[in-house]
């Protein structure tokens, strides 16, 4: 028999840095070339951002090809599911009079983000030592991964979809939280077990048409050559295994998380686009070594809005920072990169780019593992010229300044990747494409034209 591949189509989609690269704009474009969109790790600590005309739609748990009728939307059992949330993003869209849940579909062996998990994940941080502090989005992440692997604690779609004494184990679960609350912070979060118990019953029921086993939804479509999308929450700099540790999310955000948080297997994988902005932002706490604490930074935060989609929280922003990009690249086998946000950078003499890691005397040229080393590091920056051109006008990519052509291939070179796509603003028509993804967009919008 042959290795069932699926269609060479198929991409995953991630953020090459600490989240919020504008991953949720570029899946939103690539859709027409794809059937389905697939999330696979994290949960509403996303917050990806489609804008459609004047209406800007802020997505957390929902995959971003929500917004198209042809696309079927799947969360993956590697997501962690806070179903008053979803819901409320459903209820949302609808308001709008988009009727985001036809197409959805949950795995049934996702696992539930339920209040307790909010409320250890807030206090946790609020108990923590100041330099402790991780600085989560505070929508129970941690806590709910942490039970995910401790198994005897978890809840799964499936747990509760069976009927059979779903309750009972919930509320017995309440009862050890609000011990171990009480132990660990003096108090027991106000858990009610009865209120808990009804709430997610309710909200289960409103989800469960939606519920269903993914895995096989996904392997029949990777047979039938149908093309998927994976879309990366958060950024590979959070990455668990590989981000800047301990401040990192609980979950794996690269390709290498696809296989098992979509549920298919490691070759369904042809493509990785990796995506970052032309500058680096971080929110939360962490070392983030090419950080601008000065009026550099402010303007770039003021002219990028860089505000948490999720928290509104100000987001920390640097130099474009090539060491942890390659390393990202490396990691991931991005075989493209998407460059955002170019247009923020207009107006600026200079531009700098973070080529080494000062530590402690060594010039490094990937980040060490050990967080506090890493937080004592300098940035090593190359600076080229800066450009003034509103590029919101641009509409292709050979019509970008030479200035920014040139900032282009000094990006490909320190992070040893093609980039194929840039975004010059935030709607769908600011993004330039070139060599096989231009051609794939422009393949996918013939042959729709035709058939329509
Ligand atoms: P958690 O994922 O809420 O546990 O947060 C852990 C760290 O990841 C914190 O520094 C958060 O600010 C950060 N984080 C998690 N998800 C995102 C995201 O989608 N964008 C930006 N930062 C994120």
């Amino acid at each position: 028999m042959a290795t069932r591949v699926g269609s060479e189509l198929n991409t995953c989609i991630m953020g090459l840095a600490w989240g919020d690269e504008g991953k949720g704009k570029i899946t939103d474009l690539l859709c027409p070339a794809f059937d389905f969109v697939v999330r696979y790790n994290g949960g509403a600590n996303a917050g990806h951002t489609v804008c459609v005309g004047d209406r800007r739609f802020a997505l957390h748990l929902l995959p971003s090809g929500i917004l198209h009728q042809h696309v079927t939307s799947v969360i993956g059992p590697g997501v962690v599911v806070d179903p008053t949330a979803l819901l409320g993003e459903i209820d949302a869209l609808a308001e709008s009079g988009i009727r985001a849940a036809e197409n959805l579909k949950i795995s049934d062996r996702a696992h539930l983000v339920l209040p307790y998990h909010k409320i250890e994940d807030t206090l946790s941080e609020t108990a923590a030592d100041p330099s402790g502090r991780i600085g989560t989005t505070a929508r129970g992440i941690g806590p709910c991964y942490a039970d995910k692997m401790r198994r005897t604690s978890a809840v799964r779609f499936a747990d509760v979809l069976s009927g059979d004494g779903w309750s009972d184990r919930l509320r017995r679960i309440v009862v050890g939280k609000k011990a171990m609350l009480t132990a660990m912070y003096g108090e027991d979060g106000g858990l009610d077990a009865d209120s808990i118990v009804a709430d997610l019953g309710r909200a289960i029921e409103r989800l469960a048409d939606h519920v269903t086993d993914t895995t096989a939804l996904l392997g029949d479509a990777i047979g039938a050559g149908r093309r998927i999308l994976f879309e990366g929450a958060n950024g590979m700099l959070l990455d668990v295994d590989h981000g800047t540790y301990p401040f990192v999310t609980s979950s794996s955000t690269g390709a290498h998380g696809v296989a098992a948080g979509a549920g298919v297997p490691r070759t369904a994988v042809s493509h990785v686009l990796g995506v970052t902005k032309a500058y680096a932002t971080r929110v939360g706490s962490g070392p983030f070594v090419a950080e601008l604490v000065d009026e550099t930074g402010d303007l770039i935060r003021e002219r990028g809005h860089e505000y948490g989609t999720t928290t509104g929280r100000p987001r920390r922003c640097g130099w474009f920072d090539a060491v942890a990009t390659r390393y990202g690249v490396r990691l991931a086998g991005v075989t493209d990169i998407v460059l955002a946000h170019l247009d923020t950078l207009s107006s600026f003499d200079r531009v700098g780019i973070c080529v080494g890691y000062d530590c402690d005397g060594e010039i490094l040229d990937t980040p060490p593992a050990d967080a506090a080393r890493l937080e004592r590091a300098k940035p090593v920056l190359e600076f080229m010229p800066g450009w003034s051109e509103d590029l919101r006008g641009v509409r292709r990519f050979e019509e970008l300044p030479a200035t920014v052509l040139a900032y282009i291939d000094r990006v490909e070179q320190l992070v040893e990747a093609p980039v194929s796509i840039v975004g010059v603003g935030p709607e769908r028509t600011e993004t330039l494409l070139r060599g096989r993804w231009r051609s794939i967009l422009e393949t996918t919008a013939s042959a729709t034209a035709n058939e329509s």
